[in-house]
């Protein structure tokens, strides 16, 4: 079964077996039978944060769990029970068009509802833990349904307990949402701030605020429609202020934003682009010429070039600035 449509940047795997899971039930069903227990599994949502180098000798099982319902409801807030197979963006306009506020900066990301808390995603300003009120997700191993509370998800940048403890143990059946009725607009991201402006807004709205988001994110980032990607293929990494004013020194334009009195985060984009990387291609493997951070498929580029062209960069950068990048994508 070819995986080539089930994953964004469009690399060609196969799957031994594939299963589409539309209910927890038949995810039950399906997994009783022994002959799952002796090979592997692997839980896909629209394939958006996966490289495939390989074939998976195993099965897939694709979520497609649908369903957005308000379970609980107040005068000031909501909390909606999602499936894990909807599609994020189309969940955010959900959320933006019944003016329930809390998703609105995330408009966009590429991928599913039931991926989002694993990797705890984020865009300007906001990571998806601050709205995240539970995660309710199915064993594969011991076949039981498992209610994950905030705090439980142990929420990082870019990291969750489903990429740590339960990596590839779940599937990510429903997220439950805590939304505001009462919009309190996150437009401390320079890059958000300035958009706003260049819109001319005067009176902020959650429409607006998604509108420009949209608008800075299809500039930037290559359309997986269009172009194979799966968006940042590494985290920003985070170093101490020592490192940091140690570097700051040699490259006085480095920039930086702080995280705590200890750390601050380097965009990985700008390392990668001082080492000439940016726009870079061979053969249909490249580096994204308005996005450094972002690696592409022209059209036949195999998941190992990718995975050697990533490797090549993240030496570089290493060598350059003594930082090693740590992958973002998952590679199968
Ligand atoms: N920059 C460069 N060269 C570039 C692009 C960016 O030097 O080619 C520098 C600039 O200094 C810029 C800074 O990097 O100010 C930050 O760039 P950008 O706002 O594009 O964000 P990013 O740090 O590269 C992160 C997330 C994105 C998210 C944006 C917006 C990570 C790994 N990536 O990227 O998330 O959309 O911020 O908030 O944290 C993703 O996770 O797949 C993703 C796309």
């Amino acid at each position: 079964y070819s995986l080539k449509k089930h994953n964004t940047f469009g690399v060609e795997a196969c799957a031994r077996y594939f299963a589409p899971i539309r209910q927890v039930e038949e995810l039950e069903e399906l997994l009783i039978a022994d002959m799952w227990k002796s090979m592997p599994l692997l839980v896909l949502g629209e394939g958006s944060n996966i490289l495939f180098t390989r074939d998976v000798d195993g099965l897939v099982l694709k979520n497609e769990i649908k369903g957005i319902a308000v379970i609980r409801e107040t005068a000031d807030e909501v909390w909606l029970k999602v499936g894990g197979g909807e599609n994020w963006h189309r969940f955010v306009m959900f959320c933006v068009g019944n003016h329930y506020a809390g998703v609105e900066n995330l408009a966009l990301i590429p991928g599913s509802v039931g991926a989002a808390p694993v990797q705890n995603i984020g865009a300007y300003g906001v990571e998806v833990k601050e709205v995240v009120d539970e995660v309710v997700a199915w064993h594969l191993e011991t076949h039981e349904l498992l209610h994950f509370s905030n705090a439980d998800c142990a929420f990082g940048y870019r990291d969750s307990i489903f990429k740590q403890t339960y990596r590839g143990k779940l599937m990510i059946v429903w997220v439950v949402f805590r939304l505001s009725k009462h919009p309190h607009f996150h437009t401390d991201y320079a890059a958000l701030r300035e958009e706003l402006h260049r819109m001319g807004v005067k009176d902020l709205s959650l429409r607006i605020i998604c509108d420009a988001v949209i608008r800075i994110r299809t500039r930037k980032l290559p359309d997986p429609a269009k172009i194979g990607n799966a968006g940042s293929f590494f985290k920003n990494p985070q170093i101490l202020v020592a490192q940091y004013g140690e570097l700051k020194t040699r490259f006085p334009d480095l920039p930086s934003f702080p995280v705590d009195a200890h750390t601050v985060k380097i965009p990985a984009a700008w390392l990668i682009e001082q080492c000439g990387w940016k726009g870079y291609r061979e053969g249909d493997a490249g580096v994204h010429s308005h996005q450094a951070l972002v690696l592409v498929n022209y059209g036949k580029a195999t998941g190992q070039q990718i995975l050697q062209l990533s490797e090549r960069i993240r030496q570089s950068v290493y060598e350059r600035f003594g930082i090693m990048l740590e992958r973002e994508v998952n590679v199968w």
